[in-house]
């Protein structure tokens, strides 16, 4: 049986059970997808959070009901797509979190996604720009590397924009990278925190070995081939039956109790992909590299720091790839800009 005991500890439990002051309400939309599903899972075991709404185009309240019944104390409530459904899953949300649309099928590229999800992202953020301007939002929905982008030009045009709350999650990159690197090293993975920089599909994805305990690992090809195309051994495992859910929820769940984590401790440090100052100069606005969270979301944005010559080559072949990627913001989606 799952018990938040279990995931959480007592003290842990104690320090966030009363005070109005840590009231929580995370909203996920796409609750009823394969990710939303253990994602909303995870985040009722979290005692941080204190109410968790979940929307869907399809079965919002049956997931809800179902995760209702799990003895933590968190409200749960589903929401369907009638007119006022969305924004009162939203309302006084402080964490949005977007893994609405569609998945990968084999043989299919992120960027594939991205005529249907850059329009369900758009209009999911149109809702959060109106009744959560304040949320940070967590945009799990690929291509990461351009929705993160339409969500900003969203909350720009509604004058809500605050970059500091826009988050592109990358955490399943990190997850895979030390999982992965356990595996050659036979070390316990929760030891490995391997860095990864950049963005979040193929060669964007570029995981920093040399600053690790393993900087032999640098120029391992096979290792780096499956970091940056982990997900598709499992689109292909799953055989046409979608990409990582059960993965990517462990790694969603784990992004926001970062972020929450955060609001009361100092030091919190995930790699996300935000609006980053780092090579605007090279015309990317949106970069993934180590972030300090804080109560007001991003506190501080690191750079890559010391790297490898062969780190710099991946990295340079992940800026191309990102310059691409904001040349063609011209085919965002009618409204997006
Ligand atoms: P899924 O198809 O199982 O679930 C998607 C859910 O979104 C469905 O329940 C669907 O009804 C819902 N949905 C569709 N349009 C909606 C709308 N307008 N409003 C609210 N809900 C809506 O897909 P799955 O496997 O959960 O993947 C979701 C997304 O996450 C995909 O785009 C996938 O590529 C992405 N993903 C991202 C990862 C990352 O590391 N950031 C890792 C794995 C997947």
């Amino acid at each position: 049986m799952f018990a938040a005991s279990r995931v959480f500890g007592a003290a842990q439990r104690r320090a966030f059970s009363a005070s109005a002051r840590d009231l929580s309400k995370v909203t996920v939309l796409g609750a009823a997808g394969g990710i939303g599903q253990p994602l909303s899972l995870l985040l009722k075991l979290n005692p941080r959070v204190t109410d968790l709404a979940l929307y869907d185009i399809r079965g919002g309240p049956g997931v809800a009901a179902d995760i209702s019944h799990i003895n933590t104390a968190s409200k749960v409530t589903g929401y369907e797509p009638t007119p006022s459904g969305l924004d009162a899953a939203l309302k006084g949300a402080e964490i949005v979190l977007i893994p609405a649309g569609v998945p990968r099928k084999p043989g299919m590229t992120r960027d594939d996604l991205f005529n249907t999800n850059a329009s369900i992202v758009r209009d999911l953020a149109k809702a959060a720009a109106k009744s959560a301007p304040d949320a940070n939002i967590l945009v799990i929905s690929n291509p990461v590397n351009s929705t993160v982008p339409i969500v900003a030009e969203i909350f720009k045009a509604a004058g809500v924009y605050n970059p500091k709350r826009l988050f592109g999650v990358t955490t399943l990159d990190v997850v895979r990278a030390s999982r992965f690197v356990s595996e050659i090293k036979k070390t316990d993975p929760a030891d490995e925190n391997i860095v990864v920089v950049g963005g979040h599909s193929g060669v964007t994805i570029v995981p920093l070995f040399s600053q690790s305990s393993h900087p032999d690992l640098v120029g391992n090809a096979n290792l780096l081939k499956r970091v940056q195309f982990g997900g598709d051994e499992v689109v292909q495992a799953k055989d046409g039956a979608g990409s990582a859910t059960l993965s990517m929820a462990m790694a969603g769940a784990r992004f926001a109790e970062s972020l929450l984590k955060a609001k009361t401790q100092s030091g919190v440090i995930e790699p996300t992909f935000v609006d980053s100052p780092l090579y605007k100069d090279q015309g990317i606005d949106f970069f993934a590299s180590k972030v300090e969270l804080g109560p007001n979301g991003v506190e501080k944005i690191m750079d890559v720091g010391k790297i490898t010559s062969e780190e710099q080559t991946l990295l340079d072949a992940c800026l191309a790839d990102l310059k691409k990627a904001s040349c063609s913001e011209d085919s965002l989606p009618e409204h997006a800009h």
